[in-house]
């Protein structure tokens, strides 16, 4: 019997009209565009400032912009999965409100949270339905809301993250492309360097939880960069060797947007120049799950089939791995 792989057949993201500019964080905390651009090589994040809106409403119009752009019926999509660590509520899951806005009448769903990995993680979980051979249509989408819990007083953390969603769609062929292989971790003795304190069953929220604005990031940079740097260029390393991949056979490095000297840690070590990394870190900053398809959807035009790409991340958890696919369309 021929082997089912997954396959991505489409890519769409959508991201928030409003530019929140270096410039104008420099207004709202002591801090200055150098400092932000050589420590972490962010210009500008989008964001999702009309009250009452949600990750949700960043995530549908991802999803409904890939069901056009694939002539995919709503009904026809069996299965959604969201990434996502800004959930609309604790519960009932981001996924089955995204479902629901996209009218993704046939589809079950749920949410991923693996934080900056989000994307990777579920990739590989919608991989396994499309290979099991029951399922034909998956759409996987990394949604954030990061602005709604970042701490704007927070200099540390308020100039990272910006709001952003990207959906793909995976289907099976049995070509040689799609997902090849995939290394993937966790360590969560890693919480404590970066995580949400508040709001969660240790320290349901409370006058205190608020006080101590324990409902926003906390994050020791210094302690997860050193661990990124070595996590994400680990696995992406490891993924290389185990498939005999040189640096000549990869089309491109797709690296979560965390900070660009974890990014240029990574080609180094993987020992690719720097046309062959996607970055945008500068345009969206750090969109937790989002940034992985978003930096896809933006090179998608120079992507041929049979392109190895690695997908690379690291993130709160920890969380950490790398994907190798193999692209499986030329530009439309
Ligand atoms: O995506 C999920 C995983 N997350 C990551 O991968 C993030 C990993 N960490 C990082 O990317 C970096 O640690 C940061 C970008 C968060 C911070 O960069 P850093 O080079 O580690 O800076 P730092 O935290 O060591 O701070 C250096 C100095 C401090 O001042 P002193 O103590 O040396 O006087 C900070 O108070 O920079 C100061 N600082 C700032 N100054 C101006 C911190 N934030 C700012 C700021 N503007 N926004």
């Amino acid at each position: 019997m021929q082997k089912i792989r997954a396959a991505i057949t489409g890519i769409h993201c959508w991201v928030p009209d409003f530019v929140l500019t270096n410039e104008e964080l420099e207004k709202i905390v002591d801090t200055n565009d150098e400092w932000i651009m050589t420590r972490t090589g962010i210009k500008e994040r989008r964001i999702m400032r009309e009250p009452g809106k949600g990750t949700s409403d960043i995530g549908a119009p991802a999803v409904t912009g890939l069901l056009e752009k694939t002539g995919t019926k709503p009904e026809e999509v069996e299965l959604l999965i969201c990434a996502t660590v800004t959930p609309d509520y604790a519960f009932p899951a981001t996924a089955n409100v995204i479902s629901d806005k996209c009218g993704l009448k046939n589809a079950w769903s749920f949410d991923i949270n693996a934080a900056c990995s989000g994307f990777v993680f579920a990739l590989e979980t919608g991989r396994k339905f499309i290979e099991s051979g029951q399922y034909k249509k998956v759409i996987i989408v990394g949604a954030e809301k990061m602005s709604m819990m970042v701490d704007y007083t927070d200099r540390a953390t308020c100039v990272l993250f910006g709001d952003a969603a990207g959906a793909i769609m995976l289907e099976p062929t049995t070509e040689e492309v799609g997902v090849m292989d995939s290394i993937l971790k966790t360590d969560g003795s890693g919480r404590q360097y970066l995580q949400q304190k508040g709001g969660g069953a240790v320290k349901p929220a409370s006058q205190e939880t608020i006080d101590f604005r324990e409902h926003y990031i906390y994050q020791e940079g210094q302690a997860v960069f050193k661990f990124a740097v070595v996590g994400m260029a680990d696995v992406s390393v490891e993924i290389m060797k185990r498939n005999n991949l040189t640096a000549d056979d990869i089309a491109y490095l797709v690296p979560h947007q965390a900070n660009l000297r974890i990014i240029d840690a990574t080609a180094k070590r993987m020992g690719l120049q720097k046309e062959k990394v996607m970055i945008n870190i500068e345009r969206y900053g750090n969109t937790t799950s989002a940034t992985i398809p978003l930096c896809i959807w933006e090179w998608e035009k120079q992507l041929k089939k049979g392109d190895n790409l690695i997908l690379s991340a690291f993130g709160g958890g920890f969380t950490w791995g790398a994907i190798w696919v193999k692209w499986a369309y030329d530009p439309k």
